[in-house]
């Protein structure tokens, strides 16, 4: 394994690597991905095998631009809407796919719908062009685990079994897509993020249809209960740690805390809160705790998104 920083060079020889079938870890503005050409069977097993993913869990297909998508699926009004809007950017869209499909039938889970998104990252964007072909990418993790934010991040999870992994440094957003289903009449919500349900709902007439969390309906194949899971167990809405405990902190502390402590925004701020979430999560881990204690983060606009994760990684273990 190798972690190199992005460069002209590094780029290409990423790209050659893609096109040879091979996986490469590279930076979003979301989270890092697990890249393979998505229309090479080999390549998106191995994705499969390398994150123990079970194969039920469809991937997101990354393209460099609308023209690429279009070759891929068919837009419907909606879809067109949102795409205009938030494309090049943080949103996934689930759209019925075009037939016949060059895409590997991994990459879909056997599905008619897939799932389609155009990155912002500058190192995102010049890999997609040099490659010129789809690039199925989950997040660069163990299956279940936390996503990774910093090159580092892929390392610690996949370190012996990737082979490259381009360092873009810390990603902006810090959580992954918002994914919305269009391949239907009206848009469901499937995975909060950084594009919230408000910014959504601004540019469309139809109201958004917000999945159920417990149940995970209407269609969500990949979205299982326990996710984004750090090692310890997770205790929402504390108010401070207990003994034995570290705390994942938001906000100014009123007392000093005794326990390892994490603050994913000291002032409040939600996209800042955002962006160290993961990060956050995987270094109170590394102290040792058993339990992490989480205060409590106001749920509106991009709080949504950090407490579904937040919900997701404290949910009971299978
Ligand atoms: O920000 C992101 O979206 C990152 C970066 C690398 O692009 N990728 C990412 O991929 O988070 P992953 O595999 O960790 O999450 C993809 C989610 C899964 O929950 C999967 O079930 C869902 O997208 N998904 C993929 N295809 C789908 C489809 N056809 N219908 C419904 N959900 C789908
Ligand atoms: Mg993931």
């Amino acid at each position: 394994m190798s972690i190199e920083t992005a460069s002209p060079e590094i780029i290409a020889k990423a790209a050659a690597a893609l096109s040879a079938g091979e996986l490469v870890a590279f930076p979003t503005e979301t989270v890092y991905g697990l890249g393979a050409l998505a229309t090479d069977d080999r390549a998106v097993a191995e994705i499969f095998a390398t994150k123990a993913r079970p194969q039920l869990n469809p991937l997101i297909v990354h393209v460099y631009d609308d023209a690429a998508v279009q070759k891929l699926a068919v837009f419907s009004d909606v879809a067109q809407k949102l795409a205009t809007a938030f494309w090049p950017g943080p949103m996934s869209l689930v759209l019925a796919m075009r037939q016949p499909t060059l895409l590997s039938p991994l990459v879909t889970a056997g599905n008619d719908t897939v799932a389609i998104r155009v990155p912002a990252h500058p190192i995102a964007r010049d890999l997609l062009k040099a490659v010129g072909q789809p690039i199925a990418a989950p997040s660069a993790n163990r299956s279940g685990h936390v996503s990774p934010t910093t090159a580092a991040h892929v390392a610690e999870d996949l370190g012996s079994r990737v082979a490259h992994i381009i360092d873009g440094g810390p990603t902006t957003h810090g959580l992954e897509s918002t994914i919305v289903d269009v391949s239907g009449p009206n848009p469901i919500l499937l995975r909060p993020g950084s594009i919230t349900a408000e910014m959504l709902a601004n540019v469309l007439d139809h109201d958004i249809i917000i999945v159920n969390k417990k149940t995970n309906t209407p269609n969500a194949p990949g979205q299982l209960s326990s996710h984004y899971a750090p090692n310890a167990a997770l205790r929402l809405d504390a108010e401070a740690a207990t003994h034995g405990e570290a705390l994942l902190a938001f906000g100014p502390l009123k007392a000093k805390s005794t326990a390892p402590v994490f603050n994913l925004s000291e002032t409040g701020d939600l996209v800042e809160a955002a962006a160290n979430l993961f990060a956050g999560l995987r270094y109170l881990d590394d102290q040792g705790t058993n339990t992490i204690a989480v205060m409590e983060i106001p749920n509106h606009g991009l709080g949504v998104a950090i407490n579904d994760r937040l919900a997701r990684a404290a949910a009971p273990r299978s």
